[in-house]
């Protein structure tokens, strides 16, 4: 990674094809595919400002990428790399500038451009005075703006609606233009509109004739099934770039201009870019069911929506191998998911500085901060309960009892096998987690597996 900015080239808004922010969508396995298609520029999905400012940078050797972690719960919240650096735009969802500059601050030198949600209807963002709110907020909208184009060096853009009245609309964008933005992206309905409205082209051809800065056409994609309609959409709305949402979460090859490619070609290359990206199985399934659509009730599709793991989703398009000698590589290499975070962080964090180790675990509990992370597992027979039970039925013990606390959102569990208590201190997103992660600890103390393989799996652990 280089560290100065300035050795960044500024990124020009005319004259090109967008991948438009995604929520879920949008991660790093899509921005590459649709760099690899023919997009000059590519949005990550919509980051909220808060959960950004809680994550921790770190670069990840083996993947070659650069993590934001969410320190409370190990997950990523946006995960980038070299390749991108100089096309990716993160979007942000914000409703202060303050909290804007800092995290504009923190991801400068890892992307090329921030831009602000501005046009987002949904009700978690209204309410928390983000997203389409800003619409009827002008001056707070613009405070953030400047306050982001003063922070930092890279182009701030946003990403707004159209008001049901065009003057109004052009007047709006006269103000958030007038801040010193680098360029301006327009879906062309209203708050109240949905997809199946038209989308109202006329108006984006007003705006992008008049304002000097590049105006960004958004909304076309209903009408959009090949490269020539995209060139059409540009054309009828006079904009000078063009940016797809749907178009391209159907077939991210859309940014091809030789023409889009099959959807099976598309999901292949999608799934080897997810597997070097150590993607989430949730997120690659979610992104793989939007490319399928109607065809995930086909037997194809009913086999896909029973896969569970990476391996597995894999294993559908015949890119099992693939996954599983990628996986072997990058855990020969060390790549230790979420536990590359400094140990002890998770506990501190959460409480306010206060360790759960202190608060909770009152009793003689065999403890290790140890990740239960589900995609380590193939089978459930594999699953550290599962083969916990087992053991107990092999040695005539009682069957294990679980007793899981919840904080904050987060769950952590104690089991008791053979009168002795083992727990985890990393704290999981839900109870199950919670108590696979106890019974991965009971399984390390009884010897049945050890510290190397918890390790090699990612689970890892200091106690
Ligand atoms: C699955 C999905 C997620 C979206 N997430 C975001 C988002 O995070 N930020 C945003 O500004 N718009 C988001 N949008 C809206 C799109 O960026 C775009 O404005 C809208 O879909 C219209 O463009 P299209 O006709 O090309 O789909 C999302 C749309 C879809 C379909």
């Amino acid at each position: 990674m280089e560290d100065n900015p300035a050795a960044k080239k500024k990124l020009d808004y005319r004259d090109k094809l967008i991948l438009a922010p995604m929520v879920r969508i949008g991660t790093l396995p899509m921005r590459l595919l649709a760099l690899d298609y023919g997009a000059d520029i590519v949005y990550t999905e919509e980051l909220i400002d808060r959960k950004l400012l809680r994550s921790i940078r770190r670069e990840n050797d083996v993947l070659g990428t650069v993590d934001y972690i969410d320190k409370t719960d190990g997950t990523i919240v946006f995960r980038t790399c070299s390749r991108e650096r100089d096309r990716v735009v993160l979007q942000i969802g914000t409703s202060d500038p303050g909290r804007a500059a800092e995290v504009a601050r923190m991801v400068e030198n890892d992307v090329a451009g921030i831009d602000v949600n501005m046009g987002c209807p949904k009700k978690f963002s209204i309410l928390g005075g983000m997203g389409a709110s800003l619409l009827s907020e002008p001056k707070k909208a613009t405070d953030i703006l400047q306050k982001l184009i003063e922070t930092v060096t890279i182009p701030i853009t946003c990403k707004i609606r159209i008001l049901p009245d065009v003057e109004e609309t052009l007047r709006l964008c006269d103000t958030l233009a007038s801040t010193g933005i680098a360029a301006i992206a327009v879906h062309g309905r209203t708050i109240e509109e949905r997809p199946q409205h038209p989308n109202r082209n006329h108006v984006l051809k007003k705006i992008a004739a008049r304002l000097s800065i590049p105006v960004i056409a958004n909304g076309g994609s209903k009408d959009i099934q090949k490269y020539s309609d995209v060139l059409r959409f540009k054309e009828e709305t006079g904009c000078n770039s063009v940016m797809l949402a749907r178009a391209a979460e159907w077939n991210c090859s859309i940014f091809r201009k030789e023409g889009t490619l099959p959807m099976e070609d598309v999901i292949k290359s999608y799934l080897k870019y997810a597997v070097d990206c150590d993607n989430s199985p949730s997120n690659t399934k979610y992104c793989v069911q939007n490319i399928l659509r109607e065809l995930q009730e086909s037997p194809l599709g009913r086999r896909f929506l029973d896969a569970q793991t990476l391996e597995q989703i894999c294993q559908v398009w015949g890119l099992d191998d693939y996954c599983r000698s990628k996986n072997k590589e990058f855990r020969n290499r060390g790549l230790l998911g979420r536990f590359q975070i400094t140990p002890g962080i998770f506990d501190k964090d959460i409480n306010n500085g206060v360790s759960h180790k202190r608060k909770i675990y009152e009793e003689d509990v065999s403890l290790m901060r140890c990740a239960f992370l589900r995609n380590c597992y193939v089978t459930d027979s594999e699953l550290p309960k599962s083969k916990l039970l087992k053991w107990t039925k092999e040695n005539h013990k009682k069957m294990p009892v679980y007793n899981t606390r919840q904080e904050n959102k987060l769950f952590s569990s104690v089991v008791t096998v053979d009168g002795r208590k083992y727990g985890s201190s990393f704290w999981e997103k839900n109870k199950k987690w919670a108590e696979q992660g106890a019974a991965l600890v009971c399984l390390y103390f009884l010897g049945i597996v050890d510290e190397k393989s918890l390790t090699a799996g990612g689970n890892i652990i200091s106690t």
